[in-house]
């Protein structure tokens, strides 16, 4: 449960706080004043607080200064009436998250605290990386004992203990931003501030004030002066998730940060100085966008220094029983319940599908089956089609196919669920029908065509086998083989 703490002398601006946001996620708190939200916060430890610019006691720009000085990490939101703006843009330089116009736009509000609560989750939630105990709080790990894990693990450490910049490179999903996480926590700088920032998602035009913010008239739109995340996040740690899809434009002024700390506000002439470490990301390879010179070959290898590259899962299979052990353990404590099993046709399916999407999609295959999942364990009918129809369509279906059927009719459900996902996949298939004329051709071809035994086989009368047989023209079928 996510814990907000509102500071605001305002009842109706409590009450209203409340109906929007108590919920079961949820729980807020409020304070009437400063100096009563500062005394609150040890207690109620919360991941975000909202506070107004303007109370009697205390300023809220001089709690936040206080706040600021004795929770680093703590992410305060300050809201401000029209005219009051300027105050909120110092509240930015000291650390504020963000701020709020009165009155509010509520989807804008909501959008905000979300962000927030999740800024507030990744410097909270420590990423662990060394081999899990049974005993530990399954929230967050990164999981795999593969020697190319083992290798990244040792980076991790590495790269934790200096203030080098570091790039993460891999394809989608293979835990980029885990691993950047699990850097900032053990790191010096720890408890600082740690904010990431999606180059992918920020429109072009606004990614470069984004990053180092804008004075007021840099450009059309720019009414207010703005401060960027890295003046924000100094000390912390900046998190540049998608390097690969930075224009041109922030690059330049990446690389003169990373060299000497210092940068401008779009159009501003004031030189600023920060200390903010730099982790970076990207799935794409940036040696090729070098190549096209969409990203600065000087910038790369001032990135490139520590390179922290993670493998595909496909080429870790050894690593999925781990991985689906410990989602299985993360969503049962979720759920406060006892963990579920994976029968070992299901964890076979896993390890031979080619997983494009990396953990992140096998994450999502176990939440799901879980949920469709009846009994104590997960089945194979329980695994979207594509993972199991690529091992039934396999060279060992035919065997997985008999086996399942062989042992007793209990194995009768994994068979039927098997045979529906491949009516699934195929539309034009007639499960029964199908499913019937293939018992009687195998019948008949194990019994070298003596139908009596055949329909003992089958458990059929000898007269229904021939009416099979006719019906599905068989006869000529086996005739010519
Ligand atoms: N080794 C791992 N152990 C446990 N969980 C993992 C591991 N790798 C990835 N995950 C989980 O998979 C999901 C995706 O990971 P993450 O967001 O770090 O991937 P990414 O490489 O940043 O992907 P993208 O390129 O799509 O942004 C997350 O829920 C993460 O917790
Ligand atoms: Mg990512």
């Amino acid at each position: 449960m996510d814990r907000v703490l509102l500071i605001d002398d305002e009842a109706d601006v409590q009450y209203s706080f409340r109906r929007i946001f108590d919920s079961p996620e949820i729980e807020v708190s409020t304070a009437n004043s400063g100096e009563e939200g500062i005394s609150l916060v040890p207690r109620v430890k919360p991941d975000l607080v909202i506070m107004d610019i303007r109370m009697g006691g205390i300023s809220g720009l001089e709690t936040l200064r206080r706040l600021r000085d004795s929770y680093p990490k703590l992410l305060v939101i300050m809201m401000t009436a029209y005219g009051t703006t300027q105050t909120a843009i110092e509240a930015m330089k000291l650390g504020a998250y963000d701020y709020l116009l009165k009155p509010f736009d509520v989807p804008r509000l909501k959008e905000i605290v979300t962000n927030a609560l999740k800024a507030a989750r990744d410097m909270k939630q420590v990423v662990s990386y060394q081999p899990l105990l049974e005993s530990e709080d399954y929230d967050v790990g990164i999981v795999g004992r593969a020697e190319a894990m083992q290798n990244v693990f040792k980076l991790i450490g590495q790269v934790s203990s200096s203030d080098a910049t570091a790039l993460i490179t891999g394809e989608s999903g293979t835990g980029k931003e885990l691993v950047a996480r699990a850097i900032y926590h053990h790191s010096r700088r720890a408890e600082q501030p740690f904010l990431a920032i999606n180059c992918a998602a920020i429109p072009e035009q606004l990614l470069e004030s984004e990053l180092f913010g804008h004075e007021r008239g840099a450009f059309t739109g720019a009414n207010v002066q703005r401060i960027g995340k890295f003046e924000q996040c100094n000390h912390g740690t900046i998190f540049l998730d998608e390097i690969g899809d930075m224009p041109l434009g922030p690059q330049t002024k990446i690389l003169r940060v990373l060299q000497n700390g210092t940068f401008e506000r779009v159009g501003g002439n004031q030189s600023i100085k920060v200390d903010v470490r730099v982790i970076a990301a990207t799935n794409k390879p940036l040696e090729q966008a070098v190549a096209n010179k969409t990203f600065r070959e000087d910038l790369f290898y001032r990135l490139n220094v520590v390179r922290i590259e993670l493998p595909a899962l496909r080429n870790r299979p050894e690593d999925i029983p781990l991985l689906v052990n410990y989602f299985l353990k993360k969503y049962a404590q979720r759920q406060k319940q006892r963990p579920k099993s994976v029968s070992p046709d299901v964890l076979a399916a896993l390890e031979h599908y080619h997983w494009p999407g990396n953990v992140r999609e096998l994450e999502n295959v176990v939440q799901r089956a879980l949920v469709v999942a009846k009994g104590d364990a997960i089945l194979s009918g329980d695994l979207p089609p594509e993972i199991i129809g690529r091992k039934l369509s396999s060279a060992n279906a035919n065997r997985a196919l008999t086996s399942a059927a062989a042992a007793s009719t209990e194995d009768l459900p994994d068979l039927a669920r098997a045979l529906f996902h491949w009516a699934r996949r195929d539309p034009k298939v007639k499960i029964i029908p199908a499913v019937e004329r293939e018992l009687v051709v195998e019948a008949l071809k194990e019994t070298k065509g003596n139908q009596v035994q055949a329909a003992k086989l089958l458990g059929i009368t000898r007269a229904t086998l021939r009416k099979r047989v006719e019906k599905f023209g068989i006869k000529q079928e086996l005739e010519v083989k």
